[in-house]
C-alpha cells in the first residue's frame, strides 16, 4: 500500500474523481494547518486512483495476502469500518435470518446490532461470573458444549476474546466443541490484533483453529482508527461468502489511509513485532509492580484466571480495582483526565483500566504512575458519589422473549423508567465502555437491571445508545 502510494505520487496522477479535495488542493488552509498536508495528499481513491479501474495491479489483494501470511490465516480481509462491521460480516457468513447462532452474552453491542439487522436468533451462552468482583469472564467451553447439545441446529458460535478487560476464553477448547458439531467458530478478537506476534501473549484465534476472527488494528495494534481485519481459515466458512457479506455492509469508498495504516503495521510487526511486544510486556510487568505499591490500588492478575474464571489474561491491559479507595471508576477516570490529562480505557463502577501497547515507554508510564499516586492521595475527596446498585449475577440476566430484530423494528413507545419493569425493551442499553449491553431489544426488563442502570447513570455511567441517555424513560416494545 505504501509503495503504491509512493508510486502514485511519483507518477503525478491527476484525479478527476473523488475525493473532492483533490489531494488537498481544495482544502481550507485552516483544516490543513491542523490535519497536515500529508493526510490529504495520500487520501486517494482506492480504485481508479491507487490501483486502476480493474484493480489489475492487485494492490489490496497483495496487502491482504501478506497480512494473512503474517498471522497464520488462509485469508485476510481489510475493512475500514472497524470491527463493528467486520464482526457483522463474520456473523452473516455463518447464520442467516431465522437461524440460530450461539453467542456469549458478554458480546459487544456491534454483535447485537448484527443480530438486529440480520434476524439471527441468538442462543446465549452464559459468561463466567465472578460474583465477588462483579465481573463477567468469557464463557467456558463446557457452556458452549451445553448450548450446542440443546440447540444442535445452531449454525455456529461466536466468542469474544480478549474482552475489553483483557480476559481470554479457552479458544482451543471452544473450537474443539464447535468442530465436534461440524460448526464454525467466530472469535471477536477486536482487542487481540497484537496476539499473533508474541508467544507469551494469550492464544491467537487462528492458532487455536478458529474459523474466522475479527481484529481492530487500531485498538492494540498501530493502525488508524477504524482499521480492522478479519481472518479466515479452513472449509467451514467459505471465503467467497465472507467477502460477499462484507461487500453487503461495507463502504464503496474505503480509505486508502486506513488501508496503508493496516499494511504498514503488518510490516512493522513481521519485522520487529517480537522485540517491540517483548518490551511492552516487560514494561507492563514493571508497572504492575509499581501499582501494587500504591495505597488502595489493586491491579488485577491471577485472580482473574482459573476454574470458573478466564482462561488467560492479556498482560497489556492493566485493570485496577478501586474498592479499597472507596471511589468509583467513573469519578477516578474523570479526575485523572481533568487533573492529569490522562485518559483511561475502561471505567466502571469500581475499576479503571489502562491499555498499554508497544507504543508506550518509560515517559508515558511514568506519567501514568504519577497520576495514579496522586489519585490514591486524593481519593478521600472523591468519595461520596451516589451508590450504584449492583445486582447479583443471576439478577442481571434477562430473558429474551422476542427476537432482537422484531423488538427493535416493531411497535415501540417511550415509557417512564419506573413503568419499564416487566416490559420488553426495544433499544440497547449499553454502559460504554466496555460496550456490552445490559439490556437489549427483545429482553424483558426486571427491576434489578433498571435499578442498576439508573443508579449507574446517576453515579456517572454513560449509556449513549438509549433514546433517553438519562434513563428517566426507556423505549419498550408494544406487545400485541
Ligand atoms: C469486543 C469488541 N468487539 C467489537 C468492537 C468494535 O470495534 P470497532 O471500534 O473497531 O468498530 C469493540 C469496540 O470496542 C469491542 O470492544
Amino acid at each position: 500500500m505504501l509503495d503504491a502510494l509512493v508510486e502514485y505520487h511519483r507518477r503525478r496522477e491527476l484525479p478527476f474523481t473523488p475525493p473532492g479535495h483533490k489531494q488537498g488542493r481544495g482544502t481550507d488552509p485552516r483544516v490543513r494547518q491542523v490535519l497536515g498536508d500529508a493526510v490529504f495528499r495520500s487520501d486517494v481513491l482506492a480504485v481508479s486512483g491507487l490501483d486502476d479501474r480493474r484493480s489489475s495491479q492487485g494492490i489490496l489483494q497483495k496487502a491482504q495476502e501478506l497480512m494473512a501470511d503474517a498471522v497464520h490465516a488462509e485469508n485476510a480481509f481489510f475493512s475500514t469500518c472497524g470491527s463493528s462491521l467486520s464482526v457483522k460480516s463474520a456473523m452473516l457468513s455463518v447464520a442467516g435470518p431465522g437461524e440460530k447462532l450461539l453467542v456469549g452474552r458478554d458480546a459487544h453491542k456491534s454483535v447485537v446490532s448484527g443480530l438486529i439487522l440480520s434476524g439471527v436468533e441468538p442462543i446465549w451462552v452464559e459468561p463466567q461470573w465472578d460474583p465477588e468482583r462483579h465481573l463477567a469472564h468469557p464463557p467456558s467451553a463446557e457452556a458452549y458444549a451445553r448450548r450446542f447439545a440443546e440447540h444442535p441446529d445452531a449454525r455456529g458460535a461466536l466468542v469474544t476474546s480478549p474482552t475489553p478487560y483483557g480476559t481470554c476464553a479457552d479458544l482451543r477448547a471452544i473450537t474443539e466443541v464447535c468442530h465436534r458439531y461440524g460448526r464454525p467458530v467466530i472469535v471477536d478478537e477486536a482487542w487481540g490484533a497484537h496476539l499473533p506476534f508474541h508467544p507469551s501473549l494469550p492464544t491467537w484465534a487462528m492458532d487455536a483453529g478458529a474459523d474466522v476472527c475479527v481484529t481492530s488494528v487500531h485498538k492494540m495494534g498501530a493502525g488508524l482508527e477504524q482499521g480492522s481485519v478479519f481472518h479466515q481459515q479452513g472449509d467451514l466458512v467459505d471465503p467467497a461468502v465472507l467477502k460477499a457479506r462484507e461487500d453487503l455492509l461495507g463502504t464503496t469508498s474505503p480509505s486508502v489511509l486506513v488501508y496503508a495504516g493496516l499494511d504498514g503495521w503488518r510490516r512493522q510487526m513481521v519485522e520487529h513485532g517480537h522485540e517491540l511486544l517483548q518490551h511492552a510486556v516487560d514494561l507492563a510487568a514493571e508497572i504492575r509492580d509499581e501499582i501494587v505499591q500504591i495505597p488502595g490500588l489493586h491491579v488485577a492478575g491471577p485472580e482473574f484466571v482459573g476454574p470458573d474464571r478466564a482462561h488467560d489474561l492479556d498482560p497489556l491491559q492493566l485493570v485496577m480495582d478501586l474498592t479499597e479507595l472507596g471511589i468509583s471508576g467513573y469519578r477516578a477516570a474523570d479526575w485523572l483526565r481533568e487533573t492529569h490529562r490522562i485518559n483511561m480505557h475502561v471505567a466502571d463502577h469500581r475499576r479503571i483500566s489502562a491499555q498499554l501497547t508497544f507504543a508506550d515507554d518509560k515517559e508515558t508510564t511514568d506519567a501514568l504512575l504519577t497520576a495514579l499516586r496522586d489519585l490514591s492521595r486524593h481519593a478521600p475527596a472523591l468519595r461520596g458519589a451516589p451508590p450504584i446498585y449492583i445486582p447479583d449475577p443471576g439478577d442481571l440476566r434477562l430473558e429474551l422473549v422476542v427476537l432482537p430484530r422484531d423488538a427493535f423494528f416493531g411497535p415501540a413507545e417511550q415509557v417512564p423508567a419506573d413503568q419499564a419493569t416487566g416490559r420488553v425493551v426495544a433499544e440497547m442499553l449499553t454502559p460504554y465502555p466496555p460496550g456490552i449491553p445490559a439490556a437489549l431489544p427483545g429482553e424483558r426488563l426486571t427491576a434489578p437491571v433498571v435499578d442498576y442502570l439508573r443508579t449507574g447513570v446517576a453515579a456517572g455511567m454513560v449509556v449513549p445508545d438509549a433514546a433517553d441517555p438519562e434513563l428517566n424513560s426507556i423505549r419498550v416494545h408494544i406487545e400485541r
